[in-house]
């Protein structure tokens, strides 16, 4: 493994800060010998639904299982249709096709990377049965205009919130602007387990409770089945240590911020960069901070070459992934989506990341360009 002066993410140092309260955590789980839905689970359920401003909020195996059990729980099946942006890591499309409904690519906006009401508008069909907004780097998507287009369609708001823990549109939190909402806390996330795990949020008491019952084998109570349900509960080891970390989200997420304001006011003007915007009713949390240019291969080639690390998020969109050849997408068809594939780079940010690793990164950016 290659030892980057600056890696592009420090999971270990992270987690490091919190050794002992972890270590007290996870010693009350063993202690318990309860490891299934107990305790833990209970309370990360009250604080994380408090946190997002829901009503409820049910633990889950991941952010891929909280898609499909959030998608399940509103009835999503075979013949549906549920829109979905092109540029998204694979899980938001996934989730649709484990329904057996057909996931329909929208494109999003070149600005925010993420998609709109309007873009959003041309696709709704007869079968439209869903929309899923993710909150894509960060940054909320075009939220209130997408609840309220759905709301005029009768059809459902799900936002994927995995990449968006703690940011804001029109001051309310993400997570709470779906009728029901799914989240990630793999461990790279801003908030992250030390394992899968994730959740979904809603106001609904009924989506909440269909939602219990799918995680749990479909079951109620005991050894009753009322639905073909799954086995993906959040266990009680990374409820324990989600408890610790969700405490220090909003800090880090602040420090998040403000290497985010380093890096947009250093690199503001340099060779051809396209730095990160963020519209003015939203908060940004800068899960990634992305940027774009023409000479990404050479730059990431060049970073790397100078102790740093960076990763493309993300490298071939759904659309043209082996797993979707069935969709008979080509080349071409979701042209945005396949600008960004070609031209983003996400820099190193993270709530360790010391002063002089910044520097080092915006110092080396502008030594490659002043090259070219
Ligand atoms: C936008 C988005 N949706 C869904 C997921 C899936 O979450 P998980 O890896 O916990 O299944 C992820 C992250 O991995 C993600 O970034």
């Amino acid at each position: 493994m290659t030892e980057y002066k600056v890696p592009f993410l420090d999971i270990r140092g992270i987690n490091l800060r919190f050794k002992t309260q972890l270590i007290n955590h996870f010693e009350k789980v063993l202690n318990s010998g309860w490891f299934i839905l107990g305790n833990h689970v209970e309370e990360f359920e009250r604080q994380y639904a408090q946190f997002s401003g829901t009503k409820h909020c049910i633990g889950v195996g991941s952010g891929l299982d909280a898609l499909i059990v959030s998608l399940k729980a509103l009835g999503v099946k075979t013949g549906d249709e549920v829109i979905v942006p092109t540029n998204t890591f694979i899980a938001t499309w996934l989730a649709v096709s484990a329904t057996g409904a057909t996931p329909i690519p929208v494109e999003p906006d070149i600005k925010t990377y993420n998609i709109t009401a309007e873009q959003v508008a041309e696709k709704i069909t007869s079968k439209t049965k869903a929309v899923i907004a993710v909150n894509l780097y960060g940054q909320p998507a075009d939220l209130s205009n997408l609840k309220d287009l759905c709301i005029q369609h009768g059809i459902h708001l799900i936002e994927d919130n995995a990449q968006a823990h703690g940011a804001t549109h029109r001051e309310k939190p993400t997570g709470s602007w779906g009728v029901i909402n799914a989240t990630s806390f793999y461990p790279g996330k801003n908030l992250g387990a030390m394992g899968d795990a994730g959740a979904i949020t809603t106001d609904n008491d009924l989506l909440a409770e269909k939602a219990r019952i799918i995680r749990n084998y479909g079951s109620p109570k005991k050894y009753i089945h009322d639905e073909l349900g799954l086995n993906t509960r959040l266990d009680e080891i990374q409820a324990a240590i989600l408890l610790v970390k969700l405490k220090y989200l909003p800090q880090d997420n602040k420090r998040r911020q403000e290497i985010a304001q380093i890096y947009l006011e250093e690199l503001k003007g340099i060779g051809d960069l396209i730095l990160p915007t963020t519209k003015p009713e939203n908060t940004h949390v800068y899960h990634l901070f992305v940027i774009r240019t023409k000479f990404r291969d050479d730059l990431q080639k060049f970073l790397r070459q100078n102790g740093i690390d960076t990763i493309i998020h993300y490298p071939i969109p759904p659309h043209l992934q082996k797993a979707y050849k069935h969709l008979g997408y080509r080349k071409g068809d979701f042209p945005i989506s396949e600008e960004l594939s070609n031209t983003v780079l996400s820099l190193p940010i993270y709530p360790t990341m010391e002063q002089w690793q910044i520097e080092l990164v915006v110092d080396t950016i502008k030594r490659f360009f002043n090259r070219q």
